[in-house]
This record gives structure tokens, sequence and C-alpha cells, in this order.
């Protein structure tokens, strides 16, 4: 199996960059987004609970409405795909169901073989209580994660955006019916040549006040 060298997965990491500009004729292609959204699906979550959704926003009226509940920021309209991460409002019996359902289905166990499984699940939602929007958000920003490395594998830029106001968000895709609240956005497409961040080098802090060995 093919894997990334060490220079190769440093030379991905250090050309992605949090994209202010987008070139509005370049359009991410089906099969890159569907690889970008398959590794979305693929993202790791507590106990495979996946309190997450995903909703692709094309359309331009509606991305115009969302640019105004996050400060204006261009790349809102103008990347090729907008990526609104989200986590799940209704993390109950049925969702739990529906995962050892598809455990079932996919890995040809038997329901009863999942029983144990499925109670410890219901076990963590029922200790979380009211702390599980707040872990749900902080899962969806794995699975951010997970979509930012694709892009920067494929070489598709993006902005991971914060700066919006969630309510508005879920107002303008309707999301409460879709017992989903926002989290944040990915803005992805190409950057545009007028970019000055493109090149600008990275600003850390030194290694050695972050990473620590004992
Ligand atoms: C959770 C989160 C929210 C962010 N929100 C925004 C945003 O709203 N707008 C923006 O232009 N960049 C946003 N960024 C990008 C960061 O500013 C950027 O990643 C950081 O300055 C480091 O720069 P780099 O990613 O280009 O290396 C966000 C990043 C993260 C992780």
């Amino acid at each position: 199996m093919k894997t990334l060298s060490t220079h190769e997965l440093l030379e991905n990491l250090n050309r992605r960059y949090a994209t202010k500009q987008f070139d509005t004729t370049k359009k991410v292609d089906e099969i890159e987004l569907n690889a970008i959204l398959d590794s979305f699906h693929l993202a790791a979550s507590s106990s495979n609970i996946q309190p997450w959704g995903l909703v692709v926003v094309e359309n331009p009226e509606l991305r115009k409405q969302l640019q105004t509940h996050a400060y204006g920021q261009s790349q809102i309209v103008d990347a090729s795909h907008l990526l609104v991460l989200c986590r799940r409002t209704q993390v109950d019996e049925a969702w739990v169901d529906a995962i050892i359902d598809e455990t079932v289905a996919t890995r040809g166990q038997q329901p009863s073989d999942l029983d144990g499984l499925k109670q410890m699940k219901m076990g963590i939602i029922g200790m979380l209580g009211d702390q599980l929007p707040c872990r749900a958000a902080n899962q969806v920003s794995i699975a951010a994660w997970f979509v930012l490395s694709a892009c920067a594998s494929l070489g598709v830029d993006a902005c991971p955006m914060g700066g919006l106001d969630p309510a508005g968000f879920d107002q303008v895709l309707g999301l409460d019916d879709k017992h989903l609240a926002t989290v944040m956005a990915i803005a992805v497409g190409y950057r545009s040549d007028s970019d000055k961040y493109a090149t600008a080098p990275k600003a850390r802090l030194p290694k050695e006040d972050v990473i620590f060995f004992e």
C-alpha cells in the first residue's frame, strides 16, 4: 500500500492555509467533493455515536443569506462549495438503534450480539446529559479536521470558519427540522492568485512551547 512520505505529508500541510480569497471560476469536481464528504463520513467519534451532520450548500441565494450571518466573509459566497458542519441535537435511543442496525448489516452480526454495545452507547449518552451538545460540538471539530486534512491531501483549498452566528445559519438552512445545529463551516475550492495569505509563512509558536516529551 502506498503511503505518503513524511516529506509529502508536511508539504501538503504547509501548503494548506485558511484560504481568504477563492477563485470564483474554479469548481471542485464531483469525484474530489465526494472524497471530501467521505472523509467526514469516516471520521472518528466517541463510541461511534456520530453525533453530527454535514450540509453541502451550493445554492448562491442561500449562500448570500448565510454571508450576512458570517460577518460578511467573502469565502461564504466565493468558494466552490460551502460545507456546514453540525452537531446532532437529537441523540437518543432511535439514533443509537440506527447505528446498531447499520453495524448489524455491515458486519453481518446478530442484533443480540450488539445488546451490550447498545447499552454502552446509551450509558454514555445518559452520563453526558447536559454536556451532550458541547461534547457533540467537540466531535464535530474532529470531523472538521478529517475534512481539512482530506482537502490538504487532494490539493483542494479550504477555510475553516467559526466566525459565524450558528443560530442564523440554523434558521437559513432550516436545520431544526433535521435535528441539527451549526457548529462551523468549511469553505472549499481553489485559492485566488491574488490571495496574499497563500504565500505567507506559517506563524506558529516554537514547538518546544507546545509539544512536550516526558
Ligand atoms: C475553529 C476555527 C475557526 C476559524 N474561523 C475562521 C473564520 O471565521 N474566518 C477565517 O478567515 N478563518 C478562520 N479560521 C482560520 C484560522 O484563522 C487559521 O487557521 C489560523 O490563523 C492559522 O492559519 P493557517 O490555517 O492559514 O495556517 C478558523 C480556524 C479554526 C480552527
